[in-house]
């Protein structure tokens, strides 16, 4: 499972920075040398290489074989091997703005495989209007595509947008005929990752040098926004849909960065670079940085975003899996950040035990278990010589196959860090029938087995103990597992959707918006069977923020096809002032499994509402001298905006606090006594109107709006309005409120989280 594994490049992530001490080793370096300069790219190039011949003290030979990236289109500098030391002399010259080591990300996905199929796109997206989509183009920089998937299909779609500037860039296997009409442009980059992980051929996995997707991540990701209708897709007789993107009209263009799950900072600037300038509207990335979020001016994803924003393209990325507080990465102000929740329908796996009880469980299990089998607990039949502990936690070689042959073991899982398939073969080595995995994760994304397996929450395992002590020889049966229907509240935050607060930023509330990320259908690639069982698969179920991301990236699209003229924050703030925090029990979302309310630091300002999004009422723009100003309040200096901006910028004499940033959700992680803070929203509707204020007051602060009432006449007038906070008892931790806008119509709301330090 790869959530898995994003939490193991955790554990080791710090180590060779510590180790690195060695002078005389390489590593692969971004030098980033700020806003576009107008040289022709051969200049560019010949630049680049005499830089770093003269910090290598080499030949320009020598320095065009260090040079693996060159950044020419959307913003200047390449990515180099080179030692710390000619780093730190590349660092030092003028025209240098920040010269960091390139590292990897991560794809966020969980692999969680399936035979089954369901329709998962949130139907209301398919009712939305969508007359110019065929003119926006979604960037997806993932791991490519898979070109004969039906859901990459032109059919019906006109020619590819003039504004388009891209290529499709032939590889192995894939010529430019690949391209088409939907899929109108497609670029490959490697270096990166070679640089960082060895030569791809050395990875001893299946890999196209090209655009080709071997991973089926990013034909996934890129499926769910844009894929065509591909009606009847049918995966093991299980059930039966429709798979579509959220906005099948719109174009795609493919940036393939990632290889086997991971992504190296040096191609994904490379992907940005050529992304931003080929003339994408929306850019999709389901992938991130190692948490915590690291400092926006070190940061490719921050950076290459920024360059995004500034270019009036909307960037929606995944906010990460790490389950935990504090977790949440692509956390900037100027990225849409998603979360991930669950859908009206679920994968029940259930368990029949011979008491006639049923446990309910979860898992991608096709296959019958055409009898009730005998129920044993792994820590009672661990075999000779090995620890009951052991035993307990199913690990290779413990079980005794004398105990557990035509037997369903009852396993644990000791860490996160555990492979819940090596526990199931096990099982399956040791002659058992069946597997039940106690596992509060697992619950989540649907994992699926060579054996009959589920898992089960381990609130619900008293229940299973209860009866296997009260019984002398219990039984189960695991059945095949049955897709339901609005079996219970939807939407419900994912456990493993990474959480607030931002740890960056803490007065900007993250994530920003939820969207489906559990058990999504999308397009897959035949040849990634790693996670399958072997099975290749077109179409295929995973879950993760990676799955999420892209939902909100094609309403973002359909957004920008219906309000061409709107900024990326006047987009983001229709998508997150319409999101609802209701479920469909008219409860306030919960957490999956067990329902404890979720928060904004959970879900940002709710659940995503594409059809209210078109139609917001009011928004809160912000612009990039906004975004500037508001990195100058929390304390940023000019050569850390220079950082971010390429350009030496001074921040004013006079400050406004970051608090006042117009954001459409308000934190405040730092409260004492009283605070203002103040927003300005600007009319997208037709005729006069008023709206009035409507607060939740987040417990102990006490809260008032300054005017209570907006009176508009036209569209585009623009109110400012102050909301004044007084703290009233010292709080622990984060508490949440909220402040809606509503003329009788429009709901326009923020979610407002604060901190009280003291009263
Ligand atoms: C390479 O993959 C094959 C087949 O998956 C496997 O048997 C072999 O052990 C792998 N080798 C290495 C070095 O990982
Ligand atoms: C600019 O970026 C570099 C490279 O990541 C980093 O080392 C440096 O600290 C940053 N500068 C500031 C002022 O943040
Ligand atoms: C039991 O598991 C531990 C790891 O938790 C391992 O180091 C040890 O070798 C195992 N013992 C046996 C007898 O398999
Ligand atoms: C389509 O785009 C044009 C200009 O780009 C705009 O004037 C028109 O209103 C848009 N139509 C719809 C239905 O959004
Ligand atoms: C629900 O699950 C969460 C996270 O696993 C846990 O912190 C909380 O205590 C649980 N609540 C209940 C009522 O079981
Ligand atoms: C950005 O928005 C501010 C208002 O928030 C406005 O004063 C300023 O002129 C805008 N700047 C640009 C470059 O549009
Ligand atoms: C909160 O603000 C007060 C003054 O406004 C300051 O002294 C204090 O250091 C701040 N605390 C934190 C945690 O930022």
């Amino acid at each position: 499972m790869d959530l898995l594994k994003v939490i193991v490049v955790v554990l080791v992530a710090g180590v060779p920075q510590a180790i690195s001490v060695a002078s005389e080793t390489e590593h692969h370096y971004v030098v980033y040398m700020g806003s576009h300069s107008l040289l022709d790219m051969e200049s560019v190039v010949r630049a680049n290489h005499e830089m770093v011949a003269s910090v290598k003290d080499s030949s320009i030979e020598e320095a065009r074989d260090a040079v693996l990236h060159h950044y020419s289109r959307s913003f200047r500098g390449f990515s180099a091997m080179l030692t710390q030391e000619q780093a730190q002399r590349l660092s030092g010259m003028e025209s240098v703005v920040s010269v960091f080591e390139s590292k990897m990300n991560r794809v966020h996905t969980t692999h969680s495989w399936d035979f089954l199929r369901l329709n998962t796109l949130n139907p209301s997206k398919q009712q939305l209007k969508q007359n110019n989509i065929s003119d926006v183009i979604i960037g997806v920089i993932d791991s490519g595509f898979w070109p004969e998937s039906e859901s990459f299909s032109d059919e019906g779609l006109g020619p590819v947008p003039e504004k388009f500037k891209g290529e499709c860039v032939a590889g192995e296997k894939f010529t430019s005929a690949n391209c088409n009409r939907k899929v109108i442009g497609a670029r490959f980059y490697h270096k990166g990752f070679e640089a960082l992980a060895g030569p791809l051929n050395s990875q001893n996995q299946t890999f196209f040098l090209s655009a080709r997707d071997q991973d089926g991540h990013g034909s996934h990701t890129a499926s769910t926004i844009s894929g065509n209708e591909v009606p009847n897709t049918n995966l093991y007789g299980l059930a039966r849909g429709t798979a579509r993107g959220g906005a099948p009209g719109a174009r795609l263009a493919i940036y393939k960065a990632c290889w086997f799950d991971s992504c190296a900072d040096a191609d994904l600037l490379a992907a940005y670079d050529d992304a931003i300038s080929d003339g994408v509207d929306v850019l999709s990335l389901s992938l991130g940085p190692v948490p915590p979020q690291p400092s926006y001016f070190s940061d490719a994803n921050s950076i290459g975003s920024f360059s995004a924003f500034r270019k009036g393209i909307v960037a929606s990325l995944s906010a990460g899996n790490s389950f935990f507080p504090g977790t949440v990465t692509n956390a900037a102000p100027w990225i849409l950040t998603v979360a991930a929740s669950t859908i009206d329908r679920e994968f029940d796996t259930n368990i029949y035990l011979g008491n006639f009880k049923i446990i309910k469980g979860y898992s991608l299990n096709p296959l019958e278990m055409d009898d009730s089998y005998g129920l044993i607990l792994g820590e009672t039949v661990a075999a000779p010589g090995v620890p009951a502990f052991n035993a307990s936690f199913c690990y290779d070689n413990s079980l005794n196959p004398a105990s557990v042959k035509g037997k369903i073991v009852v396993c644990k899982l000791n860490s996160l860090l555990e492979s819940r398939r090596e526990k199931a073969m096990t099982v399956n080595n040791a002659g058992g029938v069946g597997m039940i995995l106690i596992d509060a994760v697992g619950v989540d994304v649907s994992l699926q087995f060579m054996i009959p397996v589920t898992v089960i929450d381990p609130v619900v395992e008293i229940e299973l103990r209860a009866y296997m002590e009260m019984t002398k020889y219990p039984v189960a049966r695991i059945v095949q597992t049955v897709a339901v229907l609005k079996s219970e509240r939807a939407p419900m935050m994912a456990g493993f959707s990474s959480k607030g607060p931002n740890t960056q930023t803490p007065d900007i509330i993250k994530p920003d918006i939820t969207a489906p990320g559990v058990n999504i259908l999308a397009a897959w690639s035949p040849v990634s069977t790693l996670n399958t069982a072997g099975r290749p698969l077109d179409y295929n179920i995973i879950s993760g923020t990676s799955m999420s991301c892209p939902h909100v990236s094609a309403v973002a699209a359909i957004l920008k096809s219906v309000h061409p003229t709107w900024s990326p924050a006047a987009i983001k703030s229709a998508i997150m002032t319409t999101a609802t925090v209701m479920d469909n029990t008219a409860r306030h979302i919960g957490t999956h499994p067990n329902g404890t309310q979720a928060t904004p630091f959970d879900y940002g300002s709710g659940h995503i509402n594409p059809l209210a999004a078109l139609d917001p009422g009011l928004l809160y723009d912000f612009n990039v001298t906004d975004v500037i100003d508001f990195l100058c309040g929390t304390g940023a200096v000019p050569k850390q905006l220079r950082n971010l901006t390429g350009s030496l910028i001074s921040c004013p004499t006079h400050v406004a606090p970051p608090t006042n940033f117009n954001y459409p959700s308000m934190g405040v992680s730092n409260l004492t006594g009283t605070l203002t803070v103040s927003r300005t929203v600007t009319y997208c509707g037709q005729g006069p109107t008023m709206y009035k204020a409507y607060i939740t007051k987040p417990p102990g602060v006490s809260v008032s709006v300054y005017p209570p009432q907006l009176r508009f006449n036209k569209a585009g007038e623009k109110m400012g309005f102050r909301v004044v906070l007084r703290a009233r008892e010292k709080s622990n931790g984060f508490v949440f409120g909220s402040l809606v806008w509503g003329n009788g119509i429009h709901r326009v709301r923020s979610p407002i989280a604060v901190q009280v330090v003291s009263t």
